[in-house]
């Protein structure tokens, strides 16, 4: 399995994996319409899982903005279309997405909000900040701030 950057061409793919999850209630057009005019997505970038030449899971990855500090870096969107769930790709992407963030990108730490119950993060090591739905892993045995950055 390969983990790399989405090709311009692979966008409108990563936005149809999250559809049923952040479609709500939108026809399919509609929801890739917004998807497409998203300046969120655009201030990202997108990683997507590669399995036999198969795009199986994807996320955004967001370094500046949302009150991120500098080394500081955020993760979001994570998706696998439904055909493909319950496989391990997510949690393999966001485990090769840490190992390139950290020893490629310099990263010293790595955020993220959770839709879904927080246990799937827990698993690959995230903690979770006070009461929020926000979770960080840190390589540093740093105290956990107490101020998330905002939701991205
Ligand atoms: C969540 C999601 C990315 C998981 O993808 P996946 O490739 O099936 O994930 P994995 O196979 O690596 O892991 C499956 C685990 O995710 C858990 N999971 C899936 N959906 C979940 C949900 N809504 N809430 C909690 N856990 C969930 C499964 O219970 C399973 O747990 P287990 O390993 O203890 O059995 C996928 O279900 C998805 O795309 N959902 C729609 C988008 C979404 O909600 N993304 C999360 C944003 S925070």
């Amino acid at each position: 399995m390969q983990l790399r950057k989405a090709r311009a061409s692979e966008i409108d793919t990563i936005y149809e994996m999250g559809f049923d999850a952040w479609g709500s209630g939108l026809f399919y057009e509609e929801y890739l319409s917004l998807c497409r005019q998203s300046k969120k997505y655009q201030s990202g970038i997108w990683y997507v899982l590669i399995d036999k030449e198969t795009l199986v899971s994807s996320a955004i990855v967001y370094r500046d903005g949302f009150g991120l500090k500098t080394g500081c870096f955020g993760i979001g969107s994570l998706s696998t279309p439904p055909k493909h769930r319950q496989k391990g790709y997510a949690s393999k992407l966001v485990t090769l997405l840490k190992d390139e963030l950290f020893e490629q990108q310099s990263c010293q730490a790595l955020y993220l909000h959770s839709d879904i119950n927080h246990q799937f993060y827990t698993k690959l090591g995230f903690k979770r900040i006070l009461d929020t739905d926000c979770l960080l892993y840190s390589k540093n045995e740093q105290p956990l701030p107490t101020a998330p950055p905002s939701y991205f």
